[in-house]
């Protein structure tokens, strides 16, 4: 049995991954005169090793040489090929590099990906394995597939098993009559398979084929040879058409010899068996949970008429799926450890991402444009998709990180002149450091830590980023006083950035990111401690050669920067990524410090929560904040529940909220607020007193509104307009298709011309500079005069149409005005629903379920779904009915139906 983890380390000192992998002997002559299992085994830890690393973003072997040549030498052609069989591609180049430096030898791994092989991509597995264990009949013999191979073998298995009828395990019909093909040959194999015995010496009329393999039993240890030569018989026969595996047979004589009673127990064989057969690993791709499917038959040889020895037959079935001899061996990173996959992990890592869920989530490819292709990005690569009609990760760059021409660009200016202006000297410090580049960017920040989703470190004045040709990338710490842990911390970002350049940014060129401390106060650079890593002195490909070298680090940034795990992976079950446009990038980006206290306000599907959460997940970094620190407030329900399962921070409503004192908190949140009410008290000031109750320390207080979708006429509670300063605005409306954005528009203007009492109409002039990212076309239905019951008629039929186009029932919310309203629909629909054999109804509070939700368009405030339907959507009063609409209208992505009663 192999162990799951590999005594292999990764070293910690460094900002890329290096294993050290001990001594190891290298030259072709070197190697020729070593014992053949230390040459192996040797071979097998350097071969794990780059399995990992390709496997994992790239990184460094180290190894060191058993041979004093102080000579370059090249590492031996048995190492080389073991290489070459992990990228399966002769040309090594392209993801090794080798150098010498005194008695240490290092590797420099580059990530996999299919992309140096455009014409052959699909063919290339997603990972590189060093053996798939899946073997396949080949003429005569039981044949090792490489993983080009095994990767072309599992999606044939895969497109049948999607083709067959779920639940039907049998093998694909084609299979079975190829069987029939060589009737003549399987009917052979079967009468002997039929037959109770032999004599000693008989010659078994029937050739040796693909469906059948003769062995002798060549050892007395009978059970020892049975556990070690049958799996890849069996793994072959039952990945193609099956087979006998006939075992007492002389190969080239195909004499009947038998193994000698006296060595062998009947029942006991006939158990060896089974036990190697069950122990296989298997892989299915179809819902059939069977196992290999086979027969053993034991029969008696017979030598002048007594029972001399037994001959085994085992007639092995095709298999539905796939069948190892071994589990497969393909190694990969996981927190710091070299870990071996799974047979299961295998199969997933091996195989591309279903497309099926792609298409059968039509959301995906309609509403959104696919930033970063999984065919061609590394292992660890998550699909990368923005909304349509926004930015491209090309512009992104373009307009955040351009490369100048001539010079070196110190970017963002204005954050650059505001350093300089607080840290004197700062601006001295790094020109001196910068002296020896001539072109690029340096990427300032207060702190790329924070940037990357890590803790932010006391001390740190602020970090740049330097990309400049001729040089591979530089994060520059710079401290303000000598401290013992900032080269650690530099090192550990800088790690954080280039895992995240090639693992989710899909950054595939060669790449290593260099540290360097600084300090403000000695005005010098911090040499690394003494008896801390030497550093490593990478390969010339791993500087920026040129321009467009810059520019395709830099687009990877952009995503790095900019991505955030979409809200759709929860409904996905896997792991999307979206950009977020550059007008929320900006108010993101602010600096917490000097943006204590601050009003967004946000236009219907502006991105308001995705913002709120995003500043959640900084808070926590700045600031060093548990969750239980950092509190959410917000009117309903159900959106309450969405950001409490994100476990980012507490959720409360504003009613709860008015209850209880909230000690611990110190940072808060506070979203749609246009919809909350002073019935409670005055909940304005007393978040702004929670979060001043550290006079030196001041928490942060945002809140997020949008004044057109008031929900009532009632005191919202919020300051004055004047005073709601500072103030930042996202007018990007990118949510709703295009129809439903123009039927949003015409409300917008609307509530703009007769603006509710309590609403200030100041703070409908950000109209005008409303954007509308357009390219969805979608759907608006409006229908009037309809009775209870048509509407009825007419949300159940829509909906099944939707699921037979691959909606489910997720996609849908159904919303109406009152509680009364809901429980009405609820019992009409779900009746209307269950004659038609359709589904399950909820409400809000089960945001995430797998059903269509029924709830009010108040309490749906702040969420969205891909479908909805709107019933008949009233107010108390006719002066707030626009802005119930505009909220209506908002929740919705793709399609929209309003449906209006009749006077009744
Ligand atoms: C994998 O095996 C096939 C069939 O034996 C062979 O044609 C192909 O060249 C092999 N691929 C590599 C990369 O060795
Ligand atoms: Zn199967």
């Amino acid at each position: 049995m192999q162990e799951h983890n590999s005594s292999l380390v990764i070293e910690l000192s460094y900002s890329d991954l290096v294993i050290d992998v001990g001594v190891v002997t290298l030259g072709e002559d070197n190697r020729k005169k070593m014992q053949k299992t230390q040459k192996n085994e040797e071979r097998e830890k350097v071969a794990q090793a780059a399995c990992a690393l390709l496997n994992s973003g790239g990184g460094v072997i180290r190894l060191e040489m058993a041979n004093k040549d102080d000579h370059p030498v090249e590492p031996g052609l048995d190492l080389e090929a073991s290489w070459r069989e992990l990228i399966q591609s002769s040309d090594l180049h392209t993801f090794f590099e080798t150098k010498q430096q005194g008695r240490c030898f290092y590797i420099f791994v580059k990530s996999w990906s299919r992309e140096p092989f455009p014409e052959d991509s699909s063919t290339k597995p997603r990972i590189c394995s060093s053996s798939s264990f899946l073997y396949c009949r080949s003429g005569t013999s039981a044949l090792l597939m490489n993983s080009t191979e095994a990767f072309k073998f599992l999606k044939t298995k895969k497109r049948a098993a999607e083709r067959r009828p779920v639940n039907e395990g049998a093998p694909p019909r084609k299979i079975l009559t190829a069987v029939c093909h060589n009737i003549s040959e399987s009917d052979l194999a079967f009468h002997i398979f039929q037959r109770d015995r032999l004599e000693h010496g008989e010659i078994l009329h029937l050739p040796e084929s693909h469906l059948v393999e003769f062995k002798q039993f060549s050892t007395k240890n009978i059970e020892k040879y049975v556990k070690e030569t049958i799996p890849k018989y069996i793994s072959a026969f039952a990945n193609g058409e099956g087979g006998y595996l006939f075992l007492g047979v002389e190969d080239k004589t195909k004499k009947v010899l038998g193994c000698v009673k006296e060595n062998v127990n009947r029942d006991s064989l006939e158990k060896v068996i089974a036990t190697a057969i069950s122990k296989l690993p298997i892989f299915h791709f179809c819902s059939s949970k069977a196992h290999v499917g086979y027969e053993t038959k034991i029969q008696d040889v017979f030598l002048e008429g007594e029972l001399y020895s037994y001959f085994c037959v085992i007639r092995v079935k095709p298999f539905c799926c796939a069948v190892f001899a071994e589990a497969p061996i393909s190694w990969m990173v996981k927190e710091k450890q070299v870990c071996k996959l799974t047979t299961e992990e295998w199969v997933e890592m091996t195989m591309d991402p279903d497309p099926l869920t792609f298409i059968f989530f039509p959301e995906l490819t309609e509403d959104f444009e696919s930033q970063l292709s999984l065919s061609s990005g590394p292992p660890l690569c998550k699909p990368v998709y923005s909304s349509k009609g926004l930015e491209h990760k090309e512009d992104l760059q373009q307009h955040l990180f351009p490369v100048p021409l001539g010079h070196l660009q110190y970017t963002p200016e204005s954050l650059w002149k505001e350093l300089c202006s607080e840290h004197e000297g700062l601006e001295e410090l790094l020109s001196k450091e910068m002296r020896p580049f001539s072109r690029g960017i340096l990427i300032l920040s207060r702190s790329w830590a924070v940037d990357l989703n890590l803790p932010a470190k006391q001390g740190v004045i602020c970090e740049a980023l330097l990309i400049a040709e001729h040089s591979p990338p530089i994060l520059h710490t710079i401290l303000r006083e000598q401290d013992m842990d900032g080269q650690r911390y530099c090192t550990n970002t800088a790690l954080t950035l280039k895992q995240k350049l090639v693992n989710m940014g899909g950054y595939t060129k060669k790449v290593c990111v260099k540290t360097r401390v600084l300090c403000l106060s000695t005005k010098t650079h911090v040499e690394p401690l003494q008896g801390s890593a030497f550093p490593i002195d990478y390969p010339l490909s791993y500087s920026f050669a040129n321009t467009l070298h810059m520019d395709a680090f830099l687009q990877s940034l952009a995503v790095v920067l900019l991505g955030f795990r979409s809200f759709l992976s929860d409904q996905l079950g896997c792991e999307i990524l979206n950009l977020l446009t550059l007008q929320q990038y900006e108010i993101f980006s602010k600096n917490l410090c000097k943006s204590r206290e601050l009003f967004v306000h946000g236009l219907p599907g502006s991105g308001k929560t995705i913002m709120a959460v995003k500043i959640m997940e900084k808070i926590r970094n700045m600031f060093h904040c548990e969750a239980n620190r950092i509190l959410y407030i917000c009117e309903n329900k159900p959106l309450q529940d969405f950001i409490s399962k994100k476990n980012i921070c507490q959720a409360v409503t504003r009613k709860a909220f008015m209850k209880e004192d909230f000690e611990n908190i110190q940072h808060i949140i506070i979203d749609e607020a246009q919809n909350f009410r002073t019935e409670n008290g005055d909940w304005y000031n007393k978040a702004k007193a929670i979060t001043q109750r550290e006079k030196d320390h001041p928490g942060i207080l945002w809140i997020f509104l949008d004044y057109f979708q008031t929900s009532h006429l009632d005191c919202s509670g919020l300051p004055l307009l004047s005073a709601q300063y500072p103030r930042e605005e996202l007018t990007r409306v990118v949510r709703n298709a295009d129809k439903i954005a123009y039927y949003l528009r015409d409300k917008l203007h609307e509530i703009r011309r007769k603006p509710p009492p309590n609403i200030p109409s100041m703070s409908l002039e950000m109209l005008p500079e409303v954007e509308w990212v357009r390219g969805v076309q979608g759907t608006l239905k409006i229908k009037k005069d309809l009775t209870r019951d048509q509407v009825v008629t007419y949300v159940t039929d829509t909906c099944r149409g939707l699921f037979e186009r691959g909606y489910s029932p997720r996609d849908v919310a159904v919303l109406v005005s009152t509680q009364s309203e809901v429980e009405y629909y609820e019992y009409e629909l779900l009746r209307a629903m269950r004659k038609k054999r359709i589904v399950q109804l909820s409400n809000a509070y089960d945001i995430l379920g797998d059903h269509i939700v029924l709830d009010s368009v108040r309490r749906f405030s702040g969420l969205e779904r891909n479908v909805v339907f709107g019933i008949h959507p009233k107010t108390a009063d006719p002066a707030i009915l626009p802005n119930l609409l505009a909220c209506l209208a908002s929740r919705a992505k793709q399609q929209l139906y309003i449906l209006w009663l009749g006077d009744c």
